[in-house]
């Protein structure tokens, strides 16, 4: 069923489809090894385990995950670099992810802080993470963060991020989203000081809200570039009240967030890029900008207010992934997860 969704909705990007990976169905040497209820004393039966068990060293380590749903809080923190990877009979896939990280904590339950509710935080820098889940299954009612991060150079491939306010919080560091499922409802995108670049990644929007929360509240390097994503109705969103999103509205209100070349299956609404509240605009300094916003979601009538930049091609090319991470990237990033 999500398949049958997933093949529908990308059928506009084909052309653009990442290059297919050989399987990753078993660790690489030296790698940690995490597999549900196991019985051999070399592995672990969490993340959590297996992250605590991480020398503390420079040293370069890989987890390898075995199919499972793991239940709990995971926090990487140690410093030298650190990847973790999914089994998958499918690395460019995010639908045929098999491993999935799961909690519900709610930030209203750890004294409001957004970081301390997530499923998966990330407090250092040079993390890879390659087909994860990360749920935040509380739901409707308080901030609930699927994945928290803090790292620079973050490399996030074909992981799919759930949650429903809140889901994806982006909040210090260079990092990378590629390939991805990004999904939620309010805000679910968001951060204060993170510089983020995002690429084929469908952006399924569970219920009426803004997609983005930019929380840039001075003239400082945050930046969010979206480059050919999709926006998509999420398969299981309560339809009991319109769903009709926003691309952006500012926490900070020096929010800078571009989107380009998105195409839009889920209903936006008109003016595209929302206020943050009613008499409280925090628009005077924003920098948000569309271009090449097209599909069936995009309604006729859309009309941006004048504190929306409109872009033209020359000026949309110069929001490219180095603006956002540096132009260091090639050294950090995945090569084969960009278009
Ligand atoms: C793991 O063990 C628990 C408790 O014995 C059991 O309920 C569960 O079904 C097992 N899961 C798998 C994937 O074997
Ligand atoms: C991260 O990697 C960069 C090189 O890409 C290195 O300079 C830096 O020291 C690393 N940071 C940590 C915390 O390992
Ligand atoms: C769906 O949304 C309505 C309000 O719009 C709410 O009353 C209802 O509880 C929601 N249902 C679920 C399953 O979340
Ligand atoms: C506009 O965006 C679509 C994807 O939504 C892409 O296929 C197309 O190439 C883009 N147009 C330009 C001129 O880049
Ligand atoms: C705030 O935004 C609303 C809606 O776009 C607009 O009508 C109003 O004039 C704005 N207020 C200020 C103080 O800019
Ligand atoms: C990004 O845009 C800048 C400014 O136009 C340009 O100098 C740079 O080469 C571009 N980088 C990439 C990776 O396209």
């Amino acid at each position: 069923m999500l398949f049958l969704y997933l093949f529908l909705t990308c059928a506009p990007l084909l052309a653009h489809a990442l290059a297919s990976l050989p399987p990753r169905t078993s660790p690489p040497p030296n790698a940690l090894v995490v597999r549900v209820n196991t019985t051999d004393s070399s592995e672990f039966g969490s993340l959590i385990d297996a992250v605590a068990a991480l020398p503390t060293d420079e040293s370069s380590q890989i987890v390898f995950v075995f199919p499972g749903i793991y239940q709990g809080q995971v926090n990487i923190q140690r410093s030298g670099p650190v990847t973790v990877q999914g089994y998958t009979t499918n690395p460019s896939s995010v639908s045929e992810n098999t491993v999935t990280l799961v909690d519900s904590i709610p930030a209203s339950a750890v004294g409001g802080s957004n970081d301390l509710s997530g499923t998966l935080r990330i407090h250092t820098d040079n993390v890879s993470l390659y087909n994860l889940d990360i749920r935040n299954d509380f739901g409707v009612g308080s901030q609930a963060i699927a994945l928290s991060n803090y790292g620079d150079q973050v490399g996030v491939y074909a992981c799919g991020l759930f949650g429903y306010q809140d889901t994806l919080l982006s909040n210090q560091g260079r990092q990378v989203y590629l390939g991805g499922w990004i999904e939620g409802a309010v805000d679910f995108i968001f951060g204060r000081l993170g510089q983020a670049y995002f690429e084929s990644n469908t952006i399924a929007v569970k219920g009426p809200g803004s997609i983005t929360a930019s929380g840039r509240e001075a003239d400082n390097a945050q930046i969010y570039i979206f480059n050919e994503n999709q926006v998509v109705l999420a398969p299981d969103a309560n339809m009991t009240k319109p769903v009709v999103a926003f691309l952006g509205r500012p926490w900070g209100d020096f929010a800078r967030v571009i989107f380009k070349s998105t195409y839009v299956t889920a209903t936006l609404n008109p003016g595209i890029w929302s206020i943050w509240d009613p008499g409280d605009n925090r628009t005077d300094n924003v920098f948000m900008a569309d271009w090449n916003t097209t599909g069936p979601g995009v309604p006729a009538d859309a009309t941006r207010l004048d504190w929306v930049t409109i872009l033209d091609a020359t000026e949309a090319a110069a929001f490219n992934i180095s603006t956002a991470v540096g132009d260091d990237f090639a050294n950090w990033v995945d090569m084969e997860f960009l278009l």
